[in-house]
């Protein structure tokens, strides 16, 4: 070798030792500040000493290493890798989640260690979360991926002890191709502004949220599960994290996501749901936020769930609240009668969830010929249909086998030769990319 390559390569080798050592010293005496602060410089620095390109990649090696260092936190505001919020009124900035050092890019190719034939609708810890936090009469700001974990809650939150939060939920698929599909996030994201308006918080912009909810889709990447056997279910909630003694909105709010593979929402799978009417406990009341999907909607129909259960049933079917008569939803999905070529639904007009699957099937089975009618919907006249079919992201379009109220059971038409199945496949052809969408609902991630 000639000397001057010699000598080039001493030097080469000197530098590292140096900066080798710059790093430990730093990351034992010193803040690690200045390490992030001078590292995006490094290889400019060297290059100007060298003027050697070799170097230069040599250098952004030692920059990544430095990068990839257990940081303190003193300096991870800095490097971004930590969760860290400023909370305006709590006045204390708090440490939510662990940190998210790891690149969120897996490979096309790599699946998560999951039995993918034995997903049912459960929580499976996925690898990230996503986390974004404002203050009161603030907008969100910045959100951040950060290993999935439990999140950090002051005791007198506003959520826990006022229900203020909203929720939403929504799927990505899996095209044969590898590529991830969204179904029309945008809806979940106007839907979840609404109920925040509602329930007085701030709220995610819908670019925001969609772009979260491509964020969190794309950093589980290996939990959607293979094409026909599931989905990733992503569960985007806002609430108030702020502490408040007094009922008031909260001081601070803290939007964030969580995923996890899904199968069958029922564990009876495609099964036909057997509904019981309730007639006593009540889901919604007018002026409220059944029309919202607030978070205090749910807990109340657990009585009347586990009751129906107790009793064989699947799940129940309410009644308005006001005289009783006529059916409004499910505890988690819309419903849908079949008559003749008419299909109807009841109006979501203020004590109704506006479903997004409902609002796409209403316009699928227009598509397809049938007249679809927004109207109220008298229990008699339900026990009168030729059909019956709840809609959600949860459960897709699901025929109803049998409603049973005040011990009357009523059974519905199911099968192959029913409406169902036929805004069932549409629906799902779609979603998941086997048939072309010509309305522009699929969002590729
Ligand atoms: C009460 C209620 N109704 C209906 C639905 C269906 O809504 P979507 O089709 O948007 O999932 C849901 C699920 O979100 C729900 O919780």
């Amino acid at each position: 070798m000639p000397t001057n390559m010699k000598i080039k390569k001493i030097w080469k080798w000197l530098l590292a030792q140096i900066f080798r050592i710059f790093l430990f010293l730093s990351s034992h005496f010193i803040s690690l500040n200045l390490v992030s602060f001078l590292s995006p410089y490094f290889p400019l620095i060297y290059s100007v000493i060298s003027r050697k390109r070799a170097a230069v990649t040599m250098i952004q090696r030692i920059t990544r290493l430095a990068q990839s260092l257990p940081l303190r936190p003193s300096s991870a505001s800095k490097l971004g890798a930590y969760c860290y919020f400023a909370s305006g009124a709590a006045s204390s900035t708090q440490q939510l989640c662990k940190p998210s050092l790891k690149s969120p890019n897996v490979r096309d190719d790599e699946y998560a260690d999951v039995e993918w034939d034995n997903l049912g609708f459960g929580i499976v810890p996925t690898d990230y979360i996503y986390i974004m936090k404002c203050s009161k009469d603030d907008n969100f700001e910045e959100g951040q991926l950060c290993r999935y974990g439990n999140i950090e809650l002051s005791p007198a939150a506003g959520v826990l002890s006022y229900g203020q939060g909203v929720y939403e939920g929504t799927k990505v698929y899996r095209k044969e191709d590898g590529r991830l599909l969204l179904f029309r996030p945008d809806e979940n994201a106007i839907r979840m502004r609404i109920g925040a308006e509602r329930m007085c918080m701030p709220s995610p912009s819908i670019h925001q949220f969609v772009d979260a909810v491509k964020q969190i889709a794309q950093a589980n990447r290996r939990w959607v599960p293979p094409p026909g056997k599931g989905s990733l279910y992503i569960r985007p909630v806002l609430i108030g994290s702020g502490p408040t003694l007094g009922l008031a909105p909260a001081p601070e709010y803290t939007f964030f996501i969580y995923a996890s593979p899904v199968q069958n929402y029922f564990k009876e799978g495609f099964a036909p749901l057997n509904l019981y009417v309730e007639d006593e406990y009540d889901r919604a009341s007018l002026g409220g936020t059944g029309g919202v999907k607030s978070i205090t909607n749910y807990a109340p129909v657990l009585k009347a769930m586990s009751r129906a259960k107790n009793r064989g049933f699947l799940d129940v079917l309410y009644l308005d609240s006001v005289n009783r008569k006529n059916v409004e939803e499910v505890s988690s999905c819309n419903v849908f009668i079949v008559k003749g070529n008419v299909i109807s639904t009841p109006p979501a007009a203020g004590t109704i969830l506006a479903g997004i699957t409902r609002k796409t099937v209403i316009e699928i089975a227009g598509d397809h010929g049938y007249k679809v009618e927004e109207r109220s919907i008298p229990v008699d006249e339900i026990m009168d249909a030729d059909e019956v079919f709840c809609t959600g992201t949860a459960v897709g379009v699901a025929p109803v086998g049998t409603i049973t109220y005040q011990n009357k059971r009523k059974e519905f038409k199911t099968g192959i030769d029913t409406v169902c199945p036929v805004l069932y496949s549409t629906l799902m052809g779609i979603k998941t990319g086997m048939i072309e969408d010509k309305k522009g609902w699929v969002v590729e991630i």
